[in-house]
């Protein structure tokens, strides 16, 4: 391997630019070429690619977002896209990928490596922590502390007023951030799509919360929560059954997104980068690198994206016991 891209795709989280920054810097350690891919597949169809040395990088490791750009292609999904995007590659010599980004991005690489036998390996990156062979995903430490920020300052509002708050968090389909920022922010109920607790279960902790003296209380809900209904209509809901509180939501959105990534975030992404290079000079293709009890470690990219649900079960347990 002569030359390696590197690029980011899907949602943007915080440790992105740390993770290109030490993939970049590995291949100038190793003397390999690496070349940033601009809006991930997308430019690697248009051949939107810039050599990057361990200069270019300089500045990046505390910053938000991504410097490469980040982009979800429809048209690298299909057959004709992916061979524009190997005529790209091979035109520019570029002999292996590191691909940053989450399950789409994880999917978008084994297709293409099983077409055209290119040599891909994965960096989890996603503040969702939605994915398989790693107890984090780089920008989800980062997430969950800009939540129990946002959480602490809604709370100082929440128990002012004796209001109730339903506080969405993302989490399209997983309930991380919604679990450990709510346990980490001392929420009354928390709502994921791994549990339904049922409206009426609902009601009834909220009834319990406020005969144990709780004048205010914070109920986070994932927005992927199966309780079929969102945070506005869980909040006319309330109202309706429930006289004794004054309720308003908060939506957090894509600040959740954004910001300078935690020092766990940077260390985690450059310790990813890192093993990413070396993956692939070992001659190994198809995997993602993944911190697994305090280690960084392989797994085959299949595995990471079969959509097992990892929530931990003892923290579900001890969320139960610290909303009593
Ligand atoms: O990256 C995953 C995620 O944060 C989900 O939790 C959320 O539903 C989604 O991104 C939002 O994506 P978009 O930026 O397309 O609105």
């Amino acid at each position: 391997i002569k030359k390696i891209g590197v690029m980011t795709s899907g949602g943007d989280a915080p440790g992105m630019n740390a993770a290109i920054r030490s993939v970049v810097r590995t291949c100038a350690y190793y003397n390999i070429e690496c070349v940033g891919i601009y809006r991930g597949f997308e430019g690697i169809m248009e051949g939107d690619f810039r050599p990057m040395d361990a200069r270019s990088v300089k500045g990046i490791v505390n910053k938000g977002g991504t410097v490469l750009k980040s982009a979800r292609s429809k048209e690298f999904r299909t057959p004709e896209g992916r061979k524009i995007a190997h005529d790209q590659l091979k035109n520019a010599q570029v002999d292996a990928l590191v691909v940053i980004g989450g399950d789409g991005t994880f999917n978008g690489g084994l297709v293409f490596n099983k077409e055209f036998d290119f040599p891909v390996i994965g960096i989890p990156c996603t503040i969702d922590n939605d994915i398989f062979g790693t107890t984090h995903t780089i920008g989800f430490d980062t997430a969950l502390n800009t939540v129990v920020d946002c959480i602490d300052k809604i709370r100082d509002t929440a128990s002012s007023h004796n209001r109730l708050f339903f506080v969405e968090v993302m989490g399209r389909d997983v309930g991380h951030i919604a679990l450990n920022a709510g346990v980490g922010a001392g929420a009354e109920e928390i709502l994921i799509p791994e549990e339904n607790l049922g409206l009426d279960r609902l009601l009834e902790s909220l009834h319990r919360s406020k005969r144990s003296g709780k004048s205010s209380s914070i109920v986070v809900v994932a927005e992927g929560d199966k309780i079929g209904k969102n945070v506005f209509e869980l909040k006319d809901y309330v109202e309706a059954n429930m006289d004794e509180y004054d309720v308003r939501v908060s939506v957090l959105g894509h600040m959740q997104r954004g910001g300078s990534p935690s020092c766990f975030d940077r260390v985690l992404a450059s310790r990813m980068g890192v093993k990413a290079v070396e993956t692939l000079l070992e001659g190994k293709t198809n995997y993602m690198v993944g911190l697994l009890n305090e280690k960084i470690e392989l797994t085959h990219l299949r595995e990471a994206i079969k959509g097992q649900s990892k929530i931990d079960r003892e923290l579900l347990r001890v969320s139960e016991i610290m909303t009593t």
